[in-house]
């Protein structure tokens, strides 16, 4: 679908001031290899800083022997759970109020904890000392199957909280469990559903690490590291180590992709900081790919019973669901306190309906900790699963055509705002259109009469359809912070003599082009052209506090800041304006970037020489200060909900049960769309992400709880050889509270897709009689359903 040019130009470099399609920014630095990464990062003196990790999913340390180890050549400091504690560092607060050891000192509780870490003159060195280490191991029973983490004589996992006595994390419920109740008792059809939405890890490219170098002289600590949120570590390194926070400066240089894996503090951050003050000098941490796999933030790991309740003509009335949380060995999500469930709320879906409800039971068990918001909105991409399978059961109960199912039951677009049975209110919505544009890109009726004529044959094509609704920018003070500190952004601008500016923002960008969009959030609001604005993020020393990048965020609350603070300079730069103009404020309109008299649009100045002049000599009007700049915190007042329709198209080979998406059409509406280059990007890597989870991503265990995707090998991730080409369009449905109408982006993809490939395969396999198969659908899976047998968790 061709992009209509609203775009104004700069005469000079063709680029766009303002929203538009714009090539990124900081391409050219990141195309050519001149991007500055955490492992970049060389210091004179640096010491290398490796961990020793459990072996063990779950056993009782009885010693460890560092001796030989810390007499290895080059070696300068091992470092142990028993030293940790003596500086009272053995455990650290996690963003979700639980606690995690940092190095283990009573038990290892998943196979890859951090045990101990040798720090020396080079990697090597400090990777051999780990195998000097002699830790002493008493082996206890592992919990592996969440069902089993509550029976009665489950071995307990967490004795180290005080009182405890099972491995309950936390209960959670939602919704109206009464009213859900009556409505399925006279409903005309239920159906019911388990479906597994299996664990599986963000696994960044690059993975998590950390350059630590403490100053003892002026007691400042300098930590470069691999952080989605630099000003909330640096708050929790303030309250871990007891320094000020103007004492710590966190940098998140580069980084190679996020996804979630980088909202957690990690162990290994904490221990370069205490190599770098136990050895005086700069010490580097970088995990290798298997650590990264076995020991940072998974994500996803529910096991749902969804079920629907309808009439017999398709009006949905009631959805309702119970969930069972693997939150691993140490609660470390990163949610907003009031919701330990993310937003998992929002499983009602895009659909009008009269009840819901929803019970969870989290649970810990001897895995790794996480349940991170792996590209999505806290738990988002769970509840649209969900909710997008179910309806999908419900369309094959009724024989009714899935599409058709969902235009039935749409949110209209004027019961906007529109508050959901659980408490979430759509900000703004039109849903249909966004489906009929998404049917007509894919041809739906043809696509149907090719896959009956396939069906005669014996061929198996499947139509996949998946509508979401997201709910994205997390949000407003009054309901959400994270370990207590609220979820609004701070943002500064400021504009030069010669009209060349900076923006300084709290979030950070992990690949998504922040450098280039929030220029031209800038450039929109004050016609600077975006390359004269330079975007300053990822200090923690140059920057306004903020809550950091995840969830989609950027966009709705940084965004909106960035819009805010551009329009409170153009308010200073208006009565300037009016000074050399020699007219009244209410005489001048805005022509992006420059101040007009009404009616005489030659006597004008630009924004460039009213910035000279709120710098230059002379006077400025009464109570104005000199120079162009102003700053802002943005509390939003509510999420944006982003939507979007997406349909896959899929063929099954009989013979081996492989999986081909053949086509994939996917229908984005994020509101006022900043550069839809970007945009683009950012939808064609999420589908590609749910490629990924629905066909072949999976952390499994075996019984003895070892991690049997500790590898790239093990754990397989989408190439460009399993993806179609992407074939995108949009509508476009303004966020009426943003400053500039943009919802979130960043993470539809991700969300949506996922169900809309397993739809197709299961629509595929219809002939089989098949309901339902849990992802992965892996050959093996897909050929297990093809005869009758249950995909096993
Ligand atoms: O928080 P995160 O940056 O991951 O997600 P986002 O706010 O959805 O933004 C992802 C990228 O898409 C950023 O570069 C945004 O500025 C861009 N975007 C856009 O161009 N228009 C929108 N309406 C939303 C996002």
């Amino acid at each position: 679908v061709e992009e209509p040019r609203t775009t104004t130009f700069d005469d000079n470099d063709q680029k766009p001031i303002g929203f538009g399609r714009m090539l990124r920014k900081e391409d050219p630095r990141l195309l050519r290899g001149r991007g500055r990464f955490t492992d970049d990062v060389q210091l004179p003196g640096m010491l290398h800083l490796a961990i020793l990790r459990s072996p063990f999913a779950h056993a009782r340390i009885v010693s460890v022997d560092t001796s030989a180890a810390e007499a290895a050549p080059g070696v300068k400091a091992v470092v142990t759970g028993e030293a940790l504690k003596g500086l009272g560092l053995a455990w650290m607060p996690t963003l979700s109020n639980d606690v995690q050891a940092v190095l283990a000192t009573d038990k290892v509780r998943f196979q890859g904890q951090e045990v101990a870490f040798v720090v020396a003159e080079n990697r090597y060195a400090a990777r051999d000392a780990l195998e000097l280490i002699d830790v002493e191991y008493d082996v206890l029973d592992p919990v592996i199957d969440v069902r089993q983490a509550l029976a009665p004589d489950a071995p307990l996992i967490r004795d180290d909280l005080e009182g405890k006595t099972n491995n309950h994390c936390f209960d959670w419920e939602t919704g109206d469990a009464e009213a859900t109740e009556a409505v399925f008792a006279r409903a005309d059809v239920v159906v019911k559903q388990d479906i597994v939405y299996p664990r599986v890890h963000p696994a960044p490219m690059e993975t998590c690490g950390a350059v630590a170098d403490f100053d003892a002289v002026e007691g400042k600590l300098k930590l470069w590291s691999t952080t989605q949120a630099p000003h909330a570590h640096r708050t929790l390194y303030a309250i871990v180590a007891g320094l000020p926070e103007h004492k710590i400066q966190v940098i998140a240089p580069d980084i190679g992709g996020g996804f979630g894996n980088k909202v957690p503090i990690y162990p290994g951050y904490v221990c370069a900081i205490v190599g770098s003050i136990v050895t005086g000098k700069p010490v580097k941490w970088m995990e290798d790919r298997s650590e990264n796999l076995i020991s940072t933030g998974f994500a996803r790991d529910y096991i749902m019973r969804g079920e629907i309740a309808a009439t017999h003509d398709g009006k949905i009335l009631a959805i309702r669901t119970n969930v069972l949380a693997d939150h691993g060995a140490f609660n470390g999500t990163a949610a907003p306190v009031k919701y330990p469930a993310g937003f998992f709320g929002v499983f009602t879906g895009s659909y009008d309906l009269e009840a819901a409800y929803c019970s969870m039971t989290a649970v810990y068990t001897n895995k790794a900790p996480g349940g991170v918001a792996y590209a999505c909105s806290f738990r988002i991409t769970e509840a649209v699963y969900l909710v997008e399978r179910i309806v999908d059961c419900l369309a094959a109960e009724l024989d009714m055509d899935p599409a058709e199912l969902r235009l039935k039951n749409f949110i209209k677009p004027e019961q906007f705002p529109y508050e959901t049975k659980t408490g979430w209110v759509y900000d703004s919505g039109n849903y249909e259109p966004t489906m009929r544009l998404a049917m007509d890109i894919a041809g739906y009726p043809a696509l149907r009469r090719e896959q009956a004529e396939k069906r005669s044959r014996g061929e198996l094509m499947g139509i996949g359809i998946a509508f979401f609704t997201e709910a994205v920018g997390a949000g407003p003070r009054k309901d959400m912070d994270i370990l207590g500190l609220g979820m609004a952004d701070g943002c500064e601008l400021r504009v030069h003599p010669t009209g060349k500016a900076v923006v300084r923002l709290s979030v950070k960008t992990q690949g998504q082009g922040h450098e280039t969009t929030f220029a031209q959030i800038v450039a929109e609001e004050i016609g600077i052209p975006p390359a004269d604005i330079e975007v300053v993020h990822g200090d923690t020393d140059q920057t306004p506090f903020g809550l950091g990048t995840y969830g989609s965020r950027s966009t709705p609350v940084s965004g909106a800041a960035a819009a805010l603070v551009a329009r409170k300079v153009r308010d200073k730069a208006q009565l300037i304006a009016s000074a050399m103009l020699e007219v009244t404020v209410a005489d001048l309109e805005w022509v992006k970037g420059s101040f007009q008299v009404k009616g005489d649009p030659g006597k004008a100045v630009t924004i460039q020489q009213i910035a000279m002049r709120a710098h230059g000599a002379g006077d400025l009007p009464d109570g104005v200060e000199g120079g162009l700049e102003a700053q802002i915190c943005y509390n939003p007042s509510n999420l944006t909900y982003p939507h979007g329709a997406y349909i896959c198209v899929v063929d099954i080979d009989p013979g081996t049960a492989q999986v081909k998406v053949r086509r994939f059409i996917a229908v984005d509406d994020c509101g006022t769309r900043i550069n839809p280059m970007i945009i683009e990007g950012q939808v064609h890597g999420g589908l590609t992400d749910g490629v990924g989870m629905a066909l072949m991503e999976m952390i499994a265990f075996d019984e003895d709880g070892n991690c049997l995707g500790a590898s790239l090998m093990d754990y397989l991730i989408p190439t460009s050889l399993e993806v179609p080409d992407w074939e995108t369009g949009y509508t476009v449905t303004p966020s009426p509270h943003h400053p500039i109408g943009a919802k979130g982006v960043g993470e539809s993809a991700t969300v949506g897709s996922p169900p809309a490939i397993v739809n197709a395969v299961v629509d595929a396999l219809k002939p089989y009689g098949v309901r339902h198969a849990d992802m992965p659908l892996t050959p093996s899976r897909v050929w297990d359903a093809m005869r009758g047998r249950a995909t096993p968790p």
